[in-house]
């Protein structure tokens, strides 16, 4: 059964089918060409910028148009049905160009290999390389097998895989944001979810290298970075050398540290594992944005257990509380899933009610998508009409559209320093920025000495439900 999703509009964070386009490294001796298209969270985004890496290493240039590829990735998916449906269409068009050249190579990557292992190749004949997220430092062997015929499969599992000291290729930027992932996979088992069976077991990366990579970044002009983890505070890490134990707190302030001109942000916090620690280290660091993602899924405690989401209503609520606190000017994000297994209307309000409390910036919400294996599937049924799915998700997207507004609203006449990510998509007069606490604003570019990357404080005039509009004042 497929489920229509819907996103609040006023974040737009979450790319679909995003291909990317590296610059040219000056060397035109490319062997080949490959083209790779990202579907997903930032971790598989991140992941792309791996992979390029390795393949530019062996030799192969990017294109932009799939049909000039000898190698076509999609970097894939799992976590809901529809994102499945979407991967298999376009893997459907590039057999179709394949056919007319027979030479090419379609390859399936991320979390959608991972589920699904050789099916796509054996059973289906939709690819010719199957590679899982742990598996990426064998492409180029796979990719040999596949040229000369043979089955190449590797969806192996790693417990100790962080790809520290592989330098991602940062392609399709804007030169001024860019991911860092700081650790893999992840230990919770909520029941709704795919992602501990295709990510598998949670590690760190190396501290030291998550630093030389951010000190990297600054170097060379980017003005923000956004630490990647499914649960990053439960980020852990043991410098034998100092005998110093890293935790995610520690962690930001190591980052934060690199420059007090880069800006830091982070995702995704789990409302039980985000400390008041983090939150203190946020709130010493003017340079670490003032804006969680902490995800609440339910508002109803009963349903929360059946999510095994290990906290309850009033814990999450508690964390809000802590968090306005110790930031006042702190924004706050949150993912919601609504009709899982036995939602009752009542369970219903009390995820209205506790968005009502948080008083979200924006969200991310979606209908439950029943996925295989996980424990929800063998343990519940998912018995949740689809119309009551959809008319229970019309109503929490329109409240949070709501919520964005007054957000937005409580914003006017204030002014918030601006790091400047390039023209607004509207008009190439005014410029696109963001707040640390993660709206956007536009402003009109009356000043020439600005530029894409630099700081401006810009005071708010009007806004939209997605949108600070605003002019730059001294
Ligand atoms: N690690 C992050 C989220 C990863 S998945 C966290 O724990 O917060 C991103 C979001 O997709 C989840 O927060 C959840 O809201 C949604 N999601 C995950 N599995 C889903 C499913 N089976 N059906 C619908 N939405 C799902
Ligand atoms: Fe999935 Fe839960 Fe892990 Fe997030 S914390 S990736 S929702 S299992
Ligand atoms: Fe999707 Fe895998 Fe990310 S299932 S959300 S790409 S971890």
């Amino acid at each position: 059964m497929e489920f229509m999703e819907l996103q609040d509009k006023t974040h737009d964070e979450t790319k679909q089918g995003q291909a990317y386009f590296p610059a040219s490294n000056g060397l035109n001796s490319y062997k080949k060409l490959f083209y790779i298209e990202s579907y997903g969270c930032a971790m598989n985004f991140s992941d792309s910028e791996i992979v390029a890496s390795i393949l530019q290493s062996e030799g192969f240039g990017a294109t932009k148009n799939f049909e000039d590829a000898d190698l076509v990735l999609l970097n894939t998916c799992s976590i809901r049905e529809k994102a499945e449906m979407t991967v298999r269409k376009r893997l459907t068009e590039f057999r179709k160009t394949k056919e007319s050249k027979p030479g090419m190579l379609i390859g399936i990557l991320g979390c959608m290999a991972e589920r699904l292992k050789s099916k796509l190749l054996e059973e289906e004949k939709l690819v010719d390389i199957v590679v899982g997220p742990d598996s990426y430092r064998s492409l180029p062997s796979l990719i040999m097998e596949a040229g000369t015929g043979q089955k190449a499969v590797n969806v192996l599992l790693s417990r100790d895989e962080t790809y520290s000291d592989i330098s991602p290729v940062r392609i399709d930027s804007n030169g001024i944001n860019a991911f860092v992932s700081i650790m893999r996979g992840c230990n919770n088992m909520c029941s709704f979810c795919v992602v501990p069976f295709t990510r598998g077991r949670e590690r760190s990366r190396d501290a030291h290298s998550i630093v030389a990579e951010v000190k990297g970044l600054f170097d060379r002009g980017f003005k923000e970075i956004t630490l990647l983890g499914q649960n990053v505070d439960s980020y852990y890490w043991m410098d034998e050398q100092k005998d110093e134990i890293v935790t995610f707190a520690g962690l930001l302030e190591k980052v934060a540290l690199v420059n007090l001109e880069l800006r830091v942000r982070f995702s995704t916090s789990h409302p039980k594992d985000i400390t008041d620690e983090v939150l203190h280290t946020m709130a010493k660091y003017e340079n670490i944005c003032r804006n969680i993602h902490l995800p609440i899924q339910s508002g109803s405690s009963r349903i929360l257990q059946l999510m095994n989401r290990t906290y309850t209503r009033e814990w999450y609520l508690g964390k809000i509380d802590r968090i306005r606190e110790i930031m006042p000017d702190c924004g706050i994000s949150a993912d919601i899933i609504t009709g899982f297994c036995t939602e009752t209307e009542e369970d219903h309000q009390e995820t209205m009610s506790a968005m009502e409390y948080s008083k979200y910036d924006y969200g991310y919400m979606y209908f439950y998508s029943e996925r295989p294996g996980t424990l929800a599937e063998r343990r519940y049924e998912d018995d949740i009409p689809e119309e009551v799915k959809r008319r229970r998700l019309h109503e929490i997207v329109a409240l949070q559209g709501r919520l964005s507004r007054e957000s937005n609203a409580r914003d006017l006449g204030k002014s918030f320093k601006v790091l400047i990510e390039g023209d607004s998509k509207k008009s190439p007069l005014d410029w696109m920025g963001r707040s640390s606490h993660n709206k956007v604003i536009v402003f009109p570019k009356n000043d020439e000495a600005t530029k894409k990357g630099d700081y401006v404080w810009v005071k708010v005039t009007d806004c939209t439900q997605a949108t600070l509009i605003g002019q730059a004042v001294k």
